[in-house]
This record gives structure tokens, sequence and C-alpha cells, in this order.
């Protein structure tokens, strides 16, 4: 299957939940999510496109993968040496789907973040 999903956020929403509650930032981002955009000096944008990645691959997954194996930080976002965005699945994800080619593509200005992902997988037989 070849699929496609996209996303938009707004920053100053994201920034809201994030300095509102610690638990927030936890419950959604991966550790090394965190690292990546605290040191950044646009870190709620750098927040917003990673929540637009996590809303964008849920799109192409939501049809194909039960909803509670589905969460939040079972799929992140990381950067090559280059700066290129990778998403990044957990081990219960890839017991469930056999990713053949992934790619993802950010962008963020002051007020608005969004993702866009290409897939090509399959499912497992299991
Ligand atoms: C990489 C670059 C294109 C980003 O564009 P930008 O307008 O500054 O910023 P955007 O908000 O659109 O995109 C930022 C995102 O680009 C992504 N990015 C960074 N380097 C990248 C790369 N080498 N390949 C793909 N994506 C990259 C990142 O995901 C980044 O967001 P993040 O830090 O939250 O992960 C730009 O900084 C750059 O290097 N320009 C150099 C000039 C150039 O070579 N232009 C292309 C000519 S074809």
């Amino acid at each position: 299957m070849l699929e496609t999903g996209i996303d938009i956020v707004e920053v100053v929403r994201i920034k809201k939940s994030i300095q509102s509650s610690d638990r927030f930032t936890k419950r959604i981002f991966h550790k090394n999510e965190i690292e990546y955009c605290r040191s950044s000096a646009t870190e709620y944008q750098n927040y917003a496109a990673r929540f637009a990645a996590k809303e964008a691959i849920r799109k192409i997954l939501l049809d194909h993968i039960q909803h509670n194996i589905l969460k939040w930080k079972s799929v992140w976002v990381e950067n090559n040496q280059n700066g290129k965005p990778i998403l990044k699945f957990s081990e219960e994800i890839l017991s469930k789907i056999n990713i053949k080619n992934c790619s993802l593509s950010l962008s963020h200005i002051k007020e608005l973040a969004i993702a866009s992902v290409v897939m090509e997988f399959e499912m497992m037989n299991n």
C-alpha cells in the first residue's frame, strides 16, 4: 500500500498545552523529541511540527492498526546529521506493519507547523 498523510497545527495551541502541563509533554513526545525541541531557538514550532507529524502518520495507520496500539509515542521524529527529519516506530508498530518506504517533511513558521508523510507498507501476517 502507498498512502499519504498531512496535518497542520497552530503553534500557540501546542505552546499553551506544553506550558500548562509537563504531563502533556511527556505523554505526547518521545524523550529524543523533547531534547531536540528544548535545545532549539524555535522550540514550540519544533514541538508543533512533531505533533503534526504524529497526526499525519495517524491518518495513514488508523485504518490498519488497532487504536490501542497506536499511541502518541509509538511514532516519533528524529533528525539525521543533515537535519532531515526521519520517522521512528515502536517495536509494537513494527510487529504489525512492514514499512518499505517512509518519507517525512516538516515546515514551520511563527504561527503554524505542517507535516507531510508518504509511506509504502504492507501488513504483517500475524
Ligand atoms: C533545510 C532548509 C531547506 C529548511 O527550510 P526553512 O525554510 O529554513 O525551514 P522550514 O520551516 O520550511 O523547515 C524546517 C524543517 O526542515 C527540515 N529539514 C532540515 N534540514 C533538512 C534536510 N537536509 N532535508 C530535509 N528536511 C530538512 C527539518 O525537519 C526542519 O524542522 P525541524 O528542525 O523541526 O525538524 C533550509 O534551512 C536550508 O538548508 N536551506 C539551504 C538553502 C538550500 O539549499 N535550499 C534548497 C535549494 S533546492
